[in-house]
């Protein structure tokens, strides 16, 4: 096993961060990887937005944790157990998690492969992530929590758009506490036609 199979294979969603912020190197790595990800056409259109402001990430989580539903209850099924997602426990007031760091990807609004495209680059830079010892968590709701009035704001301060609508958020930070383990792979998934 080669060693980008080998972080494909363990890597695991974090949602426990430690306070520290990423290093600055490592986050251009993280953005380099997707910037070069594969998008359709060719078009590169995901734009990223980088928070690091912690009372600005904290905001905006409880925003996106408000268009969540309520969490399981049975006690079974879990999304994660060493990682609690907020489908896991009521009492997670951010879907942010608190992580340090926050990239939510944007693409145009009316560009039918934007969902696609952000998705392609996010998962290039929760890999490199991993690879460099950076725990992340891909969040969904963002086009919620974007049209709210806070992120509304931000992408205009930040230039961006209004055409433009977030597509998926992503946590990062430093592991604090086990990532968990994989659950088995369920039977069946993959067919062959000859
Ligand atoms: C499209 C997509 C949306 C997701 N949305 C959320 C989310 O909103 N909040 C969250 O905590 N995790 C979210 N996740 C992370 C999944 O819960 C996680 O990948 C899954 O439980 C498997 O765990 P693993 O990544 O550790 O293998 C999302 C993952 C994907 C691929």
């Amino acid at each position: 096993m080669n060693e980008v199979i080998r972080h494909l294979l363990e890597k695991r969603t974090i949602r426990h961060y430690k306070e520290e912020q990423i290093k600055e190197d490592d986050l251009k790595w993280i953005l380099q990887a997707g910037l070069y990800a594969s998008t359709a056409g060719g078009r590169q259109s995901p734009v990223m937005l980088v928070c690091q402001n912690k009372e600005t990430n904290e905001r905006l989580g409880r925003i996106n944790r408000a268009f969540f539903g309520h969490a399981n209850s049975d006690g079974i099924h879990f999304v994660s157990q060493a990682q609690k997602s907020i489908a896991d426990d009521d009492s997670i007031k951010s879907g942010f998690y608190g992580a340090p760091t926050v990239i939510t990807l944007f693409a145009p609004r009316n560009w039918l492969y934007g969902v696609h495209d952000c998705t392609s680059a996010a998962v290039n830079m929760t890999l490199a992530a991993w690879s460099l010892g950076i725990g992340s968590c891909y969040v969904s709701r963002a086009e919620e929590t974007f049209e709210s009035e806070l992120g509304k704001k931000l992408m205009q301060e930040a230039g961006i758009e209004p055409h433009y609508t977030a597509r998926v958020c992503l946590c990062l930070g430093y592991p604090d506490g086990e990532p968990g383990t994989a659950k088995p792979r369920k039977e069946g998934r993959v067919k062959v036609v000859l």
